[in-house]
């Protein structure tokens, strides 16, 4: 949300007003002294596409600001000219009572030599960007650990004030820095975490038995700016493994983060489960896995530092119906324990692993002519109401991957919808 003292600019980048930039669900607050301007613009607002995201406030600002705190509102830029009589008090009721959040600016045009004129004592720090023609950009920075603090009550200056290692805990969900693999990430949920750990700052490998699912991939994350690679490896052969690990290291010169993903589906009566099935799903789903989290797990443990993420599944507690797939709930079965067990022997060296356990995740795995019919059925099973989207783990693989679940090992993280629990 935006709010300032002044009517729309457009912004010199884009060519582009600022109500056509904001979300659906933004809104502006243009607050106008005198009632004339306040009429012609909201006609034009009124005319323009965007124009139901302005909503012209006139009268005095002072009493606007009252009435946009008495609303509750928050912002995330507050635009003041400076050139107004009361600019100084616009600035500090918007500190004062709270307008402003965590992380946004005020905007402040006409000033001069950073407020100096207006402000007394005004610190530089404060100020992160003065612009020659006259704009400052002010941004509220956290309160430094030797601040002297005035209140009336005694504040407790703890780790959850200051924020652990003086982070805050959005901060501590980044993994800017980080190295990542991800199998299984040219399509479904390996899509999907590769997307999530570069957002959130990672380089990320993707790792497919198919390599141009994973080139896919990597060609979307290169239009958000993410740094990738796409790698072609089975991860039931130990030396495509060792291929894919000494690649990445190769290239970013280290692992950090591994995201254990591939896997695979197979249905079957259990009296009429061939041996081929059997072993094709094991070799996959358990050996490959295992695979993985060895040859990654012998660089973390070297480092002293690592989070392994395995795909399990919610197949791993219950018995998934009407299908049939032994082979599958067992292999499954088995990632939690393998997981348990490597959780507890790494973790006193750095290295934590932990698995997602999903429900029923709408993407092509669930899309075979066995399971497509069944889809319905699954439905009345899940309280819900629908199938998980990928977009549903992604916050999970983000967490088990930072800082934030330092404390977290060998956990099954289940998300489903509440499916086990029926
Ligand atoms: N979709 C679901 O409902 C669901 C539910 C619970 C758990 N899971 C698990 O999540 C993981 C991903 O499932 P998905 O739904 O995204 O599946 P998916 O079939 O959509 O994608 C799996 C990807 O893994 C790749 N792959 C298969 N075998 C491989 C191998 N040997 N080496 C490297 N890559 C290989 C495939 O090429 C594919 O791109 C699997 O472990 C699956 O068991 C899925």
């Amino acid at each position: 949300m935006v709010a300032g003292t002044a009517e729309a600019h457009t912004s010199s980048d884009t060519g582009m007003s600022p109500e056509e930039e904001l979300p659906d669900d933004g809104k502006i607050f243009a607050c106008a002294e005198a009632p004339y301007q306040g009429v012609n613009s909201q006609e034009a607002f009124d005319y323009s596409s965007d124009g139901k995201k302005i909503s012209m406030r006139v009268g005095p600002v002072a009493d606007t600001l009252e009435a946009l705190h008495a609303e509750d509102e928050h912002f995330d830029i507050v635009f003041i000219d400076a050139d107004q009589r009361d600019a100084v008090h616009y600035y500090s009721f918007v500190m004062d009572n709270h307008l402003l959040r965590m992380d946004a600016v005020i905007c402040v045009e006409n000033t001069l030599m950073k407020g100096q004129v207006y402000l007394e004592n005004v610190s530089d720090e404060n100020v992160i960007l003065p612009v020659q023609s006259g704009l400052s950009i002010v941004r509220r920075i956290p309160v430094p650990p030797d601040a002297v603090i005035e209140s009336k009550e005694e504040v407790v200056r703890d780790d959850v004030f200051w924020g652990y290692n003086r982070r805050r805990i959005l901060d501590r969900l980044r993994l800017d820095g980080k190295v990542a693999y991800v199998t299984g990430g040219g399509q479904g949920i390996g899509r999907a975490f590769a997307h999530a750990l570069g957002e959130a700052g990672a380089k990320v490998a993707v790792v497919d038995l198919v390599l141009a699912k994973a080139e896919a991939v990597v060609s979307e994350l290169s239009l958000k700016g993410i740094k990738s690679l796409a790698l072609a490896v089975d991860v039931s052969k130990p030396e495509d493994v060792q291929r894919m690990v000494d690649a990445i290291v190769a290239r970013w010169g280290t692992v950090h983060i591994a995201c254990n993903n591939a896997g695979i589906n197979l249905n079957s009566a259990s009296e009429e489960t061939s041996l081929e099935e059997w072993d094709k799903t094991f070799s996959v789903n358990l050996r490959g896995l295992f695979l993985c989290c060895q040859a990654a797990g012998r660089i973390m443990l070297n480092q002293g530092y690592g989070k392994i993420i395995n795909t399990a599944s919610m197949a791993s507690l219950i018995v998934p119906h009407p299908q049939k797939q032994l082979a599958y709930n067992v292999s499954k079965a088995g990632v939690v324990k393998l997981t348990q067990t490597l959780g507890t022997e790494w973790v006193d060296r750095g290295v934590k692993v932990n698995c997602i356990s999903p429900g029923i995740v709408d993407t092509p795995l669930i899309r075979s002519k066995e399971l497509r019919p069944l889809v319905q059925r699954w439905m009345g099973d899940i309280p819900a109401g629908r199938l998980a989207r990928t977009t549903d783990l992604q916050a999970a693989v983000v967490y088990l991957a930072s800082e934030a679940s330092d404390y977290m090992t060998g956990h099954n993280l289940v998300i489903e919808g509440g499916q086990s629990l029926w």
